[in-house]
């Protein structure tokens, strides 16, 4: 199991008001798993990402990832951890546009002791790896945005992480482009071995993942496997 949730509860607190956002969730996703998170806005999907992800921390409960109780780790390891084990997609890519795709996909090394040699081999790599090798040098204002998003899966990629979490990586992509980028995304885990978890609203393209696991008002619809 690269992922396992027990009981996990996430609440804020917005003045005297609490929200509990996701209630008693337990979850588990083996290694090697592609698993498409779909639900109504709100439902708490994003909120269940960056928990498994180590963006954000549980209320309640446990997560375990990738063989740490990242529920309990203090901030400053869990960067450290998440550095090393996770690779984050995001809608709107988040490129340093003034950056060309090369400094941007090396831009997560720089936590690292690489060399700058080193560095470069590896965004190289990674680029190569999401088919544009060719487009380094250009900036994020110079390339297309499915190209912008392959930019972003490169730089989630350079540090070679085994989990890669996706929130909504084709919302703001037409139909092919989004297409291109889900058929990345299955390369990825077929071929990488990349376990993927991917937050979307479209039903096509949760239909590129092995299996889809459905959230409702906080909790995962029952009839899913836990
Ligand atoms: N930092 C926060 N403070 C307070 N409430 C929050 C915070 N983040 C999320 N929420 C609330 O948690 C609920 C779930 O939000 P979340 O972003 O996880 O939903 P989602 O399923 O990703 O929705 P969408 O499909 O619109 O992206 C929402 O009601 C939201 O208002
Ligand atoms: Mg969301």
């Amino acid at each position: 199991m690269i992922v396992s949730l027990k009981k996990v509860a996430k609440r804020y607190t917005r003045g005297k008001e609490t929200v509990e956002v996701l209630h008693s969730l337990d979850l588990g996703i083996e290694q090697g798993d592609f698993v498409a998170l779909m639900g109504p806005s709100g439902s708490g999907k994003t909120t269940l990402l960056n928990l498994i992800g180590g963006l954000d921390r549980p209320s309640e409960g446990e997560v375990v990832v990738a063989g740490e109780h990242i529920d309990r780790l203090s901030g400053a390891a869990l960067a450290r951890w998440r550095a090393r084990n996770v690779g984050f997609v995001f809608q709107f890519y988040n490129l340093m546009p003034m950056l060309s795709a090369q400094g941007n996909v090396e831009l997560p090394l720089l936590l690292t002791k690489l060399s700058a040699a080193q560095r470069r081999k590896n965004a190289q790599t990674a680029l190569t790896v999401v088919g544009l090798a060719d487009r380094a040098r250009h900036k994020p204002s110079e390339l297309s945005g499915g190209q912008q998003q392959r930019v972003a899966i490169a730089r989630a990629l350079v540090a070679d992480p085994t989990l890669l979490v996706c929130d909504e990586p084709t919302g703001d992509l037409d139909r092919k482009t989004a297409d291109e980028i889900l058929g990345l995304l299955q390369t990825l885990n077929r071929d990488y071995g990349k376990t993927i978890v991917m937050v979307t609203h479209d039903p096509k393209a949760a239909e590129f993942a092995k299996r889809q696991l459905h959230m409702d008002k906080g909790t995962l619809v029952p009839g899913n496997m836990p």
